[in-house]
């Protein structure tokens, strides 16, 4: 076994870039699986493609997950994983087909589901490891537009806190990091100029995050040394939207 190596999906764009660009930093390895091979391309090019590996799937697809999973840990130990595969629509409850609404819960809950049970099965074996999986402040709190993406994050939420007390025996941490809006290219497709505007009024920091704002929490909850404790929260990085109430207009 060579050194540990981190599992993570949606990891050629944004925030799951973001991530594997940091936990390569601070010495890991990392298996980065994205179903899009053109951004899964321009990745390779900003990791070092000599402690990275690529590989297209759909997370999806439970037999790619499987395949995926037990290759990354061939190799190295697979001491994390982070489930960051995600998408997202802004479309009112009453408008929304029952096809997105099944696409999101798809690709957001059982893609992000996959990759945590093939992950803990490995990590079982292996005398434990740590998961991470991105919800979203929308899993938290109602927000307009999200009725199959916010719920799509809220089971997130409670699939690592159910994931969490099971793999606890094991060795297994799961815990769920809440971003609240980063500047990432689902977000540039996403937000127009009007749905910026409502997320910067309710923000109290009044400015959405960069990538590389989430990355710190995220490896600190993968760090067995530092966050060795924790398992099964929720823990929003969002600029303070989370708490927020009733705000004076200037602030
Ligand atoms: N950007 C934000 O404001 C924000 C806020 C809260 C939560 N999140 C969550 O963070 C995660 C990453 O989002 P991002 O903003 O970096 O988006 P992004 O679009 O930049 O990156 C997401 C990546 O996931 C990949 N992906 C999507 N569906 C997939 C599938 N079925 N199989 C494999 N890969 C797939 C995409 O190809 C893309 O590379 C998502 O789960 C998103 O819901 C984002």
């Amino acid at each position: 076994m060579d050194g540990k190596v981190l599992a993570i999906t949606g990891g050629a764009s944004g925030i799951g870039l973001a991530i594997a660009e940091a936990a390569l930093a601070e010495g890991w390895r990392a298996a980065v699986a994205d179903r899009d091979a053109v951004a899964l391309e321009r990745a390779r090019g900003r990791l070092d493609p000599a402690r990275a590996s690529f590989t297209a799937l759909d997370v999806t697809d439970e037999d790619a997950m499987e395949a995926w999973i037990v290759g990354a840990a061939a190799s190295c130990r697979l001491a994390g994983a982070v489930a960051a595969a995600g998408i997202a629509a802004d479309v009112p409850a009453l408008d929304t087909p029952a096809d997105l609404f099944r696409r999101i819960l798809e690709v957001n809950v059982t893609g992000t589901f996959l990759l945590a049970r093939s992950a803990g099965r490995v990590m079982r074996d292996a005398g434990g490891g740590a998961v991470l999986l991105i919800a979203s402040v929308s899993g938290l709190r109602g927000a307009k537009g999200r009725a199959a993406y916010g719920a799509s994050k809220a089971a997130v939420v409670n699939l690592a806190q159910v994931m969490a007390l099971e793999g606890a025996a094991h060795g297994i941490r799961v815990n769920a990091l809440c971003p609240g809006p980063v500047e990432t290219p689902l977000v540039a497709r996403l937000h127009g100029p009007e749905t910026r505007a409502q997320w910067l009024r309710h923000l109290p920091m009044r400015r959405y995050a960069a990538p590389e704002e989430i990355t710190p929490m995220a490896l600190f909850l993968l760090d067995e040394r530092k966050s060795g404790y924790l398992t099964g929260q929720a823990i929003a990085v969002d600029g303070g939207y989370a708490a927020a109430g009733l705000m004076t207009p200037g602030n």
